[in-house]
C-alpha cells in the first residue's frame, strides 16, 4: 500500500486529491494549516488510512516512517486569497516548497509540484503550450503567486536535477466542482451564489476576457496519471475548451434559471486577456484529455452549491 503525503489537502483540490488516493489504495496524511482549507472537505474521509495533521509546511516537516509519494498542494490559490496573503503565498511558494522537497530527498518518495497556468501571466502566445515562458509582471498585484510558482517550479527542477528526485511539475489551469469556496473569488463560485439569490452577476470588463475551465474530477485523473508516469518536466492540465467570462455568466443563469442580470465591473490589474491549455503534451504521454463538458460539470456544481444547507461551511476560518 503506497503511503503518500498530501499537502494543502484540506483545500478544494487536495481534498478531492485525498479522495481520489484513497480510492486507489493508498494510505493518505493531509498536512494543511487551514489557512484557506476547511476541515469540512476532508471530514467523510477519516478512516484507518487517511490521516490530518495541521501544520505549516513552511516549517520543518516531520513524518515518521516511509513517504511514496508527496504531492505539494499548500498555497493559497485564488486571486481574492493571495492578494490578502501575499507574504504566506510568497513563503508557501519557496519555503514551503522546499520543505517539501527536502522530506522528499529524505524519504526518496516521488514529488509532485501543484504549479500554475498564471505562470503564462497575461500570454503572448496562444494557446499556451509548455515550452511558452510567459509574461508575468513579477512586481503587480498578482505576481506573488505567479512568482512563487516559478520559484517553485525552478527549486523542483534543482532538485530533480542535482539530488536525482523523482519530480513532476503539473500546470493546472482554472478547475471547478464541489467544495469551492463561495467568496474565494474565483468566476464560477461567485456566478453560481449570484444566481442562486437571484442577485446582479458581477462580470470583470467587458466580460470579453476568456477562460478554459475543468471539471474537477478530470483534473484529478490528469495529476494522477502524470504522478505515476516517468515524465519530470512540466505538463499543462486543462480543458481547452475556451470561453468569455460573458458566456460563463450567462450560461450559469440559464442553468439556475435565475432572474439575475449581469453588472460590469472595472477590470482587476494584470487580468489575463486570454487562457487556453495547449494539451497535446497531455494526451501524448498521458493519453489524457478532460471528458466532462463543462455544462455537465456547471450542472454538478451548482446542484452540489444548492444541496449545501450552510454556505457559511464552505468558507475558511481566516478568508
Ligand atoms: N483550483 C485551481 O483552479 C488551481 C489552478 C492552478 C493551480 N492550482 C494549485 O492547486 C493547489 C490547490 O489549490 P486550491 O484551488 O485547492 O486552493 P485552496 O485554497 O482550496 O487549497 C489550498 C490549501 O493549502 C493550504 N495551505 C496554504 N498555505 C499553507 C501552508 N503554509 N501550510 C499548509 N497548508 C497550507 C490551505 O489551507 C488550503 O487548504 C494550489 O497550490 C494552487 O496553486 C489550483
Amino acid at each position: 500500500m503506497p503511503r503518500t503525503l498530501v499537502t494543502g489537502g484540506a483545500g478544494f483540490l487536495g481534498s478531492h486529491l485525498c479522495e481520489y488516493l484513497l480510492n486507489k489504495g493508498h494510505q493518505v496524511i493531509c498536512m494543511d494549516n487551514l489557512l484557506t482549507g476547511n476541515i469540512a472537505n476532508i471530514e467523510h474521509l477519516q478512516g484507518e488510512n487517511f490521516k490530518f495533521i495541521k501544520h505549516d509546511v513552511t516549517e520543518y516537516i516531520f513524518i515518521a516512517g516511509e513517504i511514496d509519494y508527496i504531492l505539494h498542494f499548500a498555497s493559497p490559490a485564488s486571486p481574492i486569497d493571495y492578494m490578502q496573503l501575499p507574504i504566506q503565498t510568497l513563503k508557501v511558494g519557496s519555503m514551503g516548497t522546499h520543505k517539501a522537497l527536502g522530506l522528499a530527498k529524505e524519504k526518496k518518495a516521488t514529488f509532485l509540484l501543484a504549479s500554475t497556468s498564471e505562470v503564462y501571466g497575461d500570454p503572448l502566445v496562444h494557446p499556451q503550450p509548455e515550452e511558452y515562458w510567459g509574461n508575468v509582471n513579477p512586481v503587480g498585484p498578482r505576481g506573488v503567486y505567479d512568482e512563487a510558482k516559478r520559484f517553485a517550479e525552478a527549486l523542483t527542477m534543482a532538485y530533480h536535477r542535482i539530488h536525482g528526485i523523482n519530480t513532476k511539475i503539473v500546470r493546472i489551469f482554472n478547475t471547478f466542482g464541489p467544495r469551492m469556496r463561495l467568496k474565494d473569488g474565483r468566476a464560477i463560485p461567485a456566478f453560481i451564489s449570484q444566481a442562486l439569490m437571484n442577485k446582479p452577476l458581477t462580470v470583470f470588463g467587458d466580460g470579453s476576457q476568456t477562460r478554459s475551465f475543468c471539471y474537477v474530477d478530470d483534473t484529478i485523473e490528469g495529476i494522477y496519471r502524470l504522478l505515476i508516469s516517468d515524465y519530470n518536466q512540466p505538463v499543462n492540465i486543462g480543458n481547452p475548451h475556451e470561453m468569455t467570462l460573458l458566456e460563463m455568466a450567462q450560461k450559469i443563469i440559464e442553468l439556475t434559471n435565475s432572474q439575475s442580470s449581469i453588472e460590469f465591473h472595472p477590470l482587476p490589474v494584470d487580468d489575463p486577456k486570454v487562457r487556453q491549455p495547449d494539451i497535446s503534451l497531455a494526451k501524448r504521454i498521458l493519453n489524457w484529455e478532460a471528458k466532462i463538458p463543462v455544462e455537465e460539470g456547471l450542472r454538478r456544481t451548482i446542484n452540489w452549491f444548492r444541496n449545501l444547507r450552510d454556505w457559511s461551511k464552505t468558507q475558511s476560518d481566516n478568508t
